[in-house]
C-alpha cells in the first residue's frame, strides 16, 4: 500500500523507479510537466540514492540520462545527435525521442507532455535503460491524439445505480455526498497512474446526467476546476458529461432547441464561463435521446443540429463534443422481429455523414449492441469517413463478470483495433488506423473501472485492464500478453519474489485466456444478453427475452440466434461493406464466435469447428467452469510462497471462489435450458441438471 494515500500503489510502486533513482539525472524544461518529471526523479533520487539537477550548470555532470526539450540544442549539444538520428517528423505535443549514446541516456521531446511521457518509458525499461552499448535513437508517438477514460460516476448514490453506474470498485473517487470528495491525494495517485499507461484526457461524471451532476457546468463548476488542477501536472484534461436539457434544467430557459438563438447564447456563455475556470478543459461529453436522456429529438432536430449547437459554443476555446452514438429505441415492442437494435447506431448517424462540426467527435462503442462479451465491430466506424469518430471501449467488466471474474481484456480490443472494415484488400486501414487519423480520427475512449477500492478496481487482476487501455491507446498494435507482462513488471516486479518467473507464469496462466474462458462459460457464438436484467451479473437465459431492451437471442425448439441478413432478416449484415456484408450473410461463411449474432441456426447446425451449435453449447460452457477451477488452484499454489502480497492474494482468491461458483451456474443454467428446449442430449453424456 501507498504510505501516502492508504491505496494500492498499482503499477507504480516506489520499487518501479528504482533504477531510474539510482542514477545521476538532468531535467531540463519549464512549464508544470517538466516540473512534474523533475519531481518524480526526484522523489526516486531520495529513494534509491540518485542525484537529480535542473540545468547542466546547476551542478556539474556527468549525467546517466538526461530529459530535455529539443528546442534546448544550444546548451545541449548532443542532443542535436540524438534529434537528427531520431529521423525529420515532428515528435508533436507528446511525442519523445529515446536513445542511448556514450552511456547517457537521452529523452527528449518538442514538448513537456513528450518529456512525461518519456520519464514513464523509461521506468518501464527499468535497469535495462542503463545497461549494454548504445541505443539507437527512436521516436516515440501515441498513435491517438485522445486517449480518453469516462468515469459513469454520480455527485451522490443513485438509489438504482449507485455511486459509480456500473462501478464495481466501491465509491466515486471525486465526488461524495454530493460535493467533492476532497481526497486529492488520491486523485492526484490517480492521474500519476493514468499518465502512465499514456491516459491524456477523463470526464469525470456520468453520461446519465441527473440534476445535481448538472450543476457542475455552472455553479458547481470550482469542483470541476479543483480537479481539473490536480489533473494538470500529468498532462491530463477535463472533460465534462453535460445534460442536453441543461438550459432548461438550470432554469434560465423554457426550452432546449438548439436552433433557437436564446438557447445558443446560454451555452456560449456557459462554455465561457467554463474555460475562465479551466483554460485547458478538454469538452464535453454528451448522451443525448438514449435510454431517455433529453436530447434534439424533442425539438424535431438532428443528432447534428445539436451537437453542432455544442460545438459551435466550445470552438472559440478549442473544445471538443464527444456526442455518443449509443442511440436505439429502449422500449421496443418485443413482438415485433424487424426493429433490430443493432441497426440503430447507423441508421441513426450514417445518413448524417459531414454534417458534423469538426470539433465534434462521435463517440462510438465497438459493436452495435452494447459491450457484450463477443460482438461484431460497429458497421458505424466505416460508414462515416467524413465525421470524426472515436471508438468507446468498456474497461469496467459490465457484462464481462464485474470484476469479481478474472477477464483480461485486451486481447478482445486487440482484436477490435485490428479489424479492417474492408477485409485484406481494397482500403487497408483497421479500426485503429480510422480512429488514429490525423484529419478524421477523435481517438479511443473507455469507460473506467476505478473506484475508491483499496486496490483501486476491486478485483486486484482487473487493474491489468485499466493499464492496458491506455497503452493500446498509445500503441494499438501493442501484443496483450507482452502488456501483461509490462503491467506484471511494474506492479509485482519488486515483492520480495528472488525469482519472479512462477508469478508471471502463474498470471499468465490466469490472465492470457480468460476473456474467452468468460466467453465459453456465458452466453454462445455470438448471440449475447442472457445476464440478470438490471445489474447485469450472473445467468438468466430469458432475462431480457420478452423486455423491450431489444436484446433477443429467440431460441425456440428448433434452433437459437437472431436473423440479421438482407435476405431474409433485419438487414443489418447491409451495413457492412465487402467483403463483411456478404461474410456475415452467409451462415456458412460466417466466423462461427458470430453465428448466432447474424443468423437464427437448427441446433444441427454443423460450426466450421466440426460440432454441432447444440453440442458446441454443452461442449463449451463444460469447458469453461473446469477452466475457472484450473484458474483457482492456480493461482492456490501462490498461496504462502511470498511472491505476491498476502492481503492480495487472498482478495484474489476470494474473487475466484465466486468465479468458480458463478461459472458453475452458467453453466448448468445454460446447458440445462437447451437440453430442455432442444431434448438433444450430450454427445459425452455428461451430467445436465
Ligand atoms: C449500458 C449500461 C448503462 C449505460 C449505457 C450507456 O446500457 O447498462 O448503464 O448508461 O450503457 O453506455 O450509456
Amino acid at each position: 500500500m501507498d504510505t501516502a494515500t492508504g491505496v494500492h500503489a498499482a503499477w507504480l510502486p516506489p520499487e518501479a523507479f528504482r533504477a531510474l533513482g539510482s542514477h545521476r539525472v538532468l531535467v531540463r524544461g519549464d512549464g508544470p510537466l517538466a516540473v512534474t518529471v523533475y519531481e518524480e526523479v526526484a522523489r526516486a533520487c531520495v529513494d534509491y540514492g540518485g542525484r537529480v539537477g535542473r540545468s547542466p550548470d546547476a551542478e556539474a555532470g556527468p549525467y546517466d540520462l538526461v530529459f530535455a526539450l529539443t528546442g534546448d540544442v544550444p546548451a545541449l549539444p548532443a542532443v542535436v545527435d540524438v534529434r537528427a538520428a531520431a529521423g525529420a517528423e515532428p515528435l508533436g505535443e507528446e511525442g519523445f525521442v529515446f536513445a542511448r549514446v556514450g552511456g547517457v541516456c537521452f529523452v527528449l521531446a518538442d514538448a513537456a507532455a513528450g518529456l512525461l511521457y518519456g520519464l514513464f518509458h523509461v521506468v518501464r525499461l527499468g535497469g535495462s535503460a542503463f545497461e549494454g552499448g548504445d541505443v539507437p535513437a527512436a521516436a516515440h508517438r501515441p498513435a491517438m491524439r485522445t486517449r480518453m477514460l469516462d468515469h459513469w460516476d454520480n455527485l451522490e448514490v443513485h438509489p438504482v445505480m449507485g455511486h459509480v453506474e456500473r462501478g464495481y470498485a466501491g465509491g466515486s473517487v471525486f465526488w461524495r455526498d454530493g460535493g467533492p470528495r476532497g481526497d486529492l491525494p488520491r486523485v492526484r495517485a490517480y492521474a500519476r497512474l493514468l499518465a502512465a499507461t499514456g491516459i491524456n484526457a477523463v470526464s469525470v461524471n456520468n453520461v446519465n446526467v441527473h440534476t445535481a451532476e448538472t450543476h457542475l457546468l455552472t455553479d458547481r463548476l470550482g469542483d470541476v476546476a479543483e480537479l481539473a488542477d490536480v489533473f494538470r501536472p500529468y498532462g491530463i484534461r477535463l472533460h465534462l458529461s453535460v445534460n442536453f436539457a441543461s438550459p432548461v434544467v438550470l432554469g434560465a430557459l423554457t426550452t432546449a432547441d438548439p436552433l433557437d438563438g436564446e438557447v445558443r447564447a446560454w451555452w456560449a456563455k456557459a462554455a465561457a464561463g467554463v474555460y475562465q475556470a479551466i483554460p485547458d478543459f478538454g469538452g464535453f461529453v454528451v448522451k443525448a435521446d438514449s435510454e431517455g436522456q433529453p436530447g434534439p429529438f424533442s425539438y424535431g432536430r438532428s443528432h447534428a443540429d445539436g451537437a453542432n449547437m455544442l460545438a459551435e459554443a466550445l470552438a472559440p476555446f478549442g473544445g471538443e463534443v464527444h456526442w455518443r452514438a449509443f442511440v436505439y429505441n429502449h422500449q421496443q415492442d418485443w413482438r415485433d422481429r424487424s426493429t433490430d437494435r443493432a441497426r440503430a447506431a447507423y441508421d441513426h448517424f450514417a445518413p448524417q455523414d459531414g454534417e458534423f462540426a469538426a470539433n465534434v467527435v462521435l463517440q462510438v462503442k465497438h459493436g452495435p449492441m452494447d459491450f457484450q462479451t463477443r460482438e461484431p465491430v460497429s458497421p458505424v466506424i466505416a460508414a462515416m469517413p467524413r465525421t470524426r469518430l472515436a471508438v468507446e471501449l468498456q474497461v469496467t467488466q459490465e457484462y464481462t463478470g464485474q470484476q469479481r471474474h478474472v477477464c483480461y481484456l485486451a486481447p478482445m480490443w486487440s482484436g477490435v483495433l485490428g479489424f479492417r472494415p474492408w477485409g485484406d484488400g481494397g482500403e487497408a486501414r483497421d479500426v485503429a488506423a480510422l480512429a488514429a487519423d490525423p484529419a478524421a480520427g477523435g481517438g479511443l475512449v473507455a469507460v473506467s473501472n476505478v473506484g475508491d477500492d483499496p486496490y483501486w478496481t476491486g478485483h486486484p487482476l482487473a487493474q491489468a485492464n485499466l493499464y492496458a487501455f491506455g497503452r493500446l491507446a498509445w500503441a494499438p498494435d501493442s501484443d496483450p500478453a507482452a502488456l501483461l507482462d509490462e503491467w506484471i513488471d511494474l506492479t509485482f516486479g519488486a515483492l520480495p519474489s528472488g525469482d519472479p518467473a512462477p508469478l508471471r507464469s502463474t498470471l499468465h496462466a490466469v490472465m492470457d485466456g480468460s476473456w474467452q474462458t468468460y466467453e465459453r462459460y456465458t452466453a454462445p457464438l455470438g448471440v449475447g444478453f442472457m445476464v440478470r436484467p438490471g445489474h447485469h451479473y450472473g445467468p438468466d437465459v430469458d432475462g431480457y427475452e420478452y423486455t423491450p431492451w431489444g436484446t433477443y437471442h429467440y431460441a425456440d425448439r428448433d434452433g437459437i440466434g437472431v436473423d440479421r441478413t438482407r435476405a431474409t432478416g433485419t438487414g443489418y449484415t447491409g451495413q457492412y461493406p465487402q467483403p463483411w456484408s456478404e461474410v456475415y450473410e452467409s451462415a456458412e461463411r460466417c466466423p462461427d464466435e458470430l453465428l448466432l449474432f447474424f443468423h437464427h441456426v437448427p441446433y444441427g447446425h454443423v460450426l466450421h469447428s466440426g460440432t454441432t451449435v447444440i453440442q458446441h453449447i454443452y461442449d463449451t460452457h463444460f469447458a469453461g467452469a473446469l477452466e475457472a477451477e484450473a484458474m483457482r488452484s492456480r493461482w492456490a499454489e501462490l498461496a504462502g510462497g511470498g511472491l505476491v502480497d498476502a492481503a492480495l492474494h487472498t482478495r484474489v482468491a476470494e474473487r475466484l471462489d465466486e468465479q468458480v461458483r458463478c461459472a458453475q451456474e452458467w453453466r448448468d443454467q445454460v446447458n440445462a435450458y437447451f437440453l430442455r428446449k432442444s431434448g438433444v442430449p450430450d454427445a459425452h453424456g455428461r451430467h445436465i441438471p
